[in-house]
């Protein structure tokens, strides 16, 4: 017998043992078909993975960490190491000393700080597939909703977990994030003792920890558990292009190919989870994250003040002459509200990118404003901008797109729905006098529109 017989026999003898002993088929997750077997179809799976990463990571800093602002005399030696003579506060010392003594502490610090910015830019990047897929229409409008409370809450981890190093940088930060939620009109004063807790500065960095590392991870653990939930009862959405209506479910062909999730789609996710371990381990042994300097070291002449790249668009609003707070607060709630209702909003009957011209638009034009602010807050954080620059700026993002798509739609969706029509000719009505070609064949698609 070749070593190849071998080894599958004897891996499939084992994986048939562990499967008998633990019944895994009546309780893992459903099997998927074949074709989601690309890494597009798991995007909210490499979310899931990072958070879970986030939380090991966490878990062993908290080991080290001290939550607290005192600056006794215990930690005189931790400022003096920094060249300065006064203590540095706890939260900062507990945080010096997990780079420069516990082993491999800096590894595990930056791991964890560039883990959080990966999370939130693949959480992006799941979002904005969702959003140009158009996977939030029926029956996926609550699976979108508790997304972007997960949304909500993975920002709310990084806003938190910002100033847990207790630097001057990050201080100055969130002050300007706790103005900007307290001017809200009603929830702001209610806010205000929950955020703030007795006023002092122990009081703040107290909350901010408790909501970092308990009451946030443990929301963001119960919703992620109701996402998965249901998506477990929808199953994976269809590609879009395959078929010209709407799709609740899959082709025959497709059910008839259906992979079991243990262990073939599992060590299909975790091969790319283990790539993403092994690529954030390596950048955080290139460039380990630098500590700032510690709040009130008066040594040290204060930097410009700026948040992580996921909130500097907001920060650059506020720059804007005569956007308030409460005009900043307004307009990202007004974008939020947007997101959980876009599957309410958006009633075209179809889910391909081509058939709705108008949120594809909308959604890369939001796409282009918040990438164009995020540099731009890089660049010029705190600098005041005018209103003439702020549309000469922002408004061709609008117009470029439009007309890029206006000509794109005006140019291929003739030919689109012609094709479209000769496939499902029993839906030729709904866009109107498209001509079906004489014996155009009928396919899967007219089947399914007759299906739940
Ligand atoms: C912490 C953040 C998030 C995590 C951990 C997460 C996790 C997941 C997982 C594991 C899936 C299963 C399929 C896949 O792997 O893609 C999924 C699907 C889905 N997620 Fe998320 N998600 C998050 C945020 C979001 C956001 C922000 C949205 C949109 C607002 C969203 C909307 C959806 C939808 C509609 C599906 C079903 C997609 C399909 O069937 O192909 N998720 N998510």
């Amino acid at each position: 017998m070749s070593f190849a017989n071998w080894y599958n026999r004897t891996l499939n003898r084992i994986w048939g043992f562990v499967e008998d002993r633990t019944a895994m088929r009546r309780w893992a997750l459903r099997p998927q078909p074949e074709f989601s077997f690309k890494p597009s179809y798991w995007t909210g799976a490499f979310v899931a993975n990072a958070f879970f990463f986030q939380v090991l990571t966490g878990a062993l800093l908290l080991l080290y960490y001290e939550p607290s602002t005192s600056t006794s005399a215990t930690y005189l030696a931790c400022g003096q190491a920094t060249g300065t003579l006064s203590p540095a506060p706890a939260a900062w010392c507990s945080t010096y000393y997990i780079i420069h003594s516990v082993p491999m502490g800096s590894l595990l610090l930056s791991t964890h700080l560039y883990g959080a910015y990966a999370m939130i830019f693949l959480m992006f990047v799941h979002f904005f597939r969702g959003y140009y897929l158009g996977v939030y229409k029926a029956p996926r409008e609550f699976s979108w909703m508790v997304g972007t409370l997960l949304m909500l809450l993975t920002l709310g981890m990084g806003f938190t977990g910002y100033l847990l190093p207790y630097t001057q940088l990050s201080y100055n930060a969130t002050n300007v994030g706790l103005v900007l939620a307290l001017r809200l009109p009603t929830f702001g004063p209610l806010l205000g003792p929950f955020l703030l807790a007795d006023g002092t500065s122990q009081g703040l960095l107290s909350r901010m920890f408790d909501a970092h590392v308990l009451l946030i991870p443990l929301a963001l653990g119960a919703l992620l558990y109701a996402h998965i939930a249901l998506f477990e009862s929808h199953g994976i959405a269809p590609p879009a292009s395959s078929d010209p209506l709407q799709r609740r479910r899959f082709t025959d062909k497709e059910s008839k190919s259906q992979v079991p999730f243990m262990p073939h789609i599992l060590f299909y996710i975790g091969k790319w989870a283990l790539l993403y371990v092994g690529v954030l381990f390596g950048i955080a042994a290139l460039w380990p994250w630098q500590l700032p300097t510690y709040v009130g070291n008066l040594a040290v002449t204060p930097g410009v003040t700026e948040p992580d790249w996921y909130f500097l668009w907001l920060f650059k609003l506020v720059d804007f002459v005569g956007v308030t707070p409460v005009i900043a607060i307004g307009a990202t709630t007004a974008i939020l509200l947007f997101i959980l209702f876009v599957p309410f909003l958006d009633l075209s009957k179809r889910t391909h990118p081509r058939d709705r011209p108008f949120f594809v638009w909308l959604g890369t034009s939001l796409l282009g404003f918040f990438v164009l602010m995020t540099v731009w807050g890089g660049e010029t954080p705190g600098v005041q901008i005018f209103p003439m620059t702020v549309v000469e700026t922002i408004a061709p993002i609008f117009l470029v797109n439009a007309l890029v798509f206006g000509l794109f739609h005006w140019r291929y969706v003739r030919s689109y729905r012609r094709r479209l029509a000769a496939r499902a000719p029993a839906f030729v009505g709904a866009y109107g006098p498209t001509r079906v070609r004489a014996g155009a064949a009928p396919n899967v698609g007219a089947a399914e529109a007759t299906g739940p």
